[in-house]
């Protein structure tokens, strides 16, 4: 076994002992296929601000940070409060509630392109339901979609999307999904030839928060132009980028309008909610017209038992309006920027070839490629970036990490919150260089 594995089992020995627990209950024993790891995962039972705990009591700093949903940490004590009264006063009302426009209005505020929204349970619906309103709306099929792009784990998501295999989704579903390189040559030259081509979704920073970077400018105002010559739908999906890249998400930062867009994780201020929006001509799709032709087989549908179920709305209204009027972003900025800083330097110091890049509060280290002098969206390509940062690596690294009591998200991406302080920046960077130097001694890196 290697020294890293070594020290993981010898220091997390009940999240061991729980996991041969549960294989018994899940497959591979674990709820979501990115908290699969060897020889088993940790265990986690309760979280504060920027820190974690696990069953063997040890605190750990936190970057994943709610899969990024926790812009402004665990258990913030204004969300706490407004998700608890309402708990109290009924989870769910069985029909529409003040509370949905609320929150509806402090998304659209945040926001400008929405004219309309409607409100979901999971970034995977949001991307579903905007595909069809999409489809429905230009009466074209098919979709373009980016290699590495991940909108969820829905079928039209499935093709090329990282890490799972589009296994079982039936060839007539795969035939309708393109996917291409995000290289506008490449994305005219399928628009130009298929007219069939309706809709182009795409994470706005590249892939997997962008550990596949884009360089959004001039990319999304070339696809922009490109998608409104040709007709199609362009959706943004800000799942991730929402409400962090800037307050208004990365449309608003480089200041494109696509024509619909989803939300997800911030947006529901850390609980289970989504949304999606856009021009209210497309989001109408939706709408009954008293027309029962139109209304039972022509109108997209929308079901989902706690679409805007009050304690998430709560939480939404309450994260959203911290996000409007207090300085969330620009606090995380400013932890990123140190955390980016400091991972170049551990770089350095521990002589090992790689660095560390991301936009806004996502800092992204990339082991065994040399800096390019861009530290925010470099060029860099997928066969670069996947013989660099092999799974072997990022798990190592992970591992590596979380005995030092730092827990980066897959080894990938470290998502900064407002809570996270200076202090803990700079252990989370010494955390970094002791496992660089880890992983060389382990001829790794
Ligand atoms: C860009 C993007 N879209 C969609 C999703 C799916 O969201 P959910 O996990 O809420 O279904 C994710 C999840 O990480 C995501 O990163």
């Amino acid at each position: 076994m290697s020294s890293i594995n070594q020290r993981y089992v010898e220091k997390f020995p009940a999240s061991a002992e729980l996991f041969e627990k549960a294989v018994g209950y899940f497959p591979s024993g674990i709820t979501h296929q990115n908290r699969f790891a060897e020889p088993f995962p940790v265990y986690f039972n309760r979280a504060a601000g920027a820190v974690k705990y696990d069953l063997d009591g040890n605190e750990t700093i936190d970057f994943v940070m709610g899969n990024g949903a926790l812009l402004q940490g665990h258990a913030h004590p204004e969300i706490v409060e407004a998700v608890t009264a309402q708990v109290a006063r009924g989870t769910h009302l069985g029909g529409n509630t003040p509370f949905e426009m609320e929150w509806a209005d402090a998304i659209m505020r945040l926001v400008p392109s929405l004219e309309q929204v409607r409100l979901t349970n999971s970034g995977t619906e949001s991307t579903y339901l905007a595909i069809r309103l999409a489809r429905a709306f230009n009466g074209k099929p098919k979709i373009l979609k980016f290699e590495e792009h991940f909108h969820g784990w829905h079928e039209y998501a499935l093709p090329s999307q990282g890490n799972a295999p589009a296994a079982s989704v039936p060839p007539a579903i795969m035939d309708m999904v393109i996917v291409a390189r995000p290289d506008i040559a490449e994305v005219e030259e399928i628009l130009k030839n298929d007219p069939e081509v309706g809709v182009v979704i795409l994470e706005p920073t590249g892939a997997h928060y962008s550990c596949f970077p884009i360089q959004p400018d001039p990319f999304l105002r070339q696809l922009r132009d490109l998608t409104a010559k040709y007709g199609v739908v362009l959706i943004f999906d800000e799942t991730i980028t929402g409400f962090r890249i800037s307050k208004g998400g990365a449309q608003t930062r480089y200041d494109i309008q696509p024509d619909l867009s989803t939300f997800g994780k911030i947006v529901a201020g850390g609980m289970p909610g989504a949304a999606v929006g856009g021009r209210a001509e497309i989001m109408e799709m939706m709408s009954f017209r008293g027309n029962p032709e139109w209304d039972n087989r022509r109108r997209i549908g929308q079901g989902g038992t706690f679409n805007a179920n009050p304690p998430t709305a709560m939480a939404g209204i309450v994260g959203l309006k911290m996000i409007a009027e207090q300085p969330i972003n620009e606090r995380a900025d400013a932890m990123a920027a140190r955390l980016r800083a400091g991972l170049n330097d551990a770089f350095q110091r521990a002589e090992v070839t790689g660095f560390a890049y991301g936009i806004a509060s996502l800092v992204n280290p990339i082991m065994g490629l040399e800096p390019t002098g861009d530290y925010e969206a470099p060029v860099i390509s997928y066969e670069d970036r996947r013989a660099a940062m092999t799974a072997k690596r990022t798990g190592l690294l992970t591992k590596a990490m979380l005995t030092h009591g730092v827990h980066v998200m897959g080894g990938q991406v470290f998502m900064v919150s407002s809570v996270h302080t200076e202090e803990q920046i700079d252990r989370t960077i010494e955390a970094f260089e002791s496992s660089l130097r880890e992983l060389r001694a382990e001829g790794v890196v």
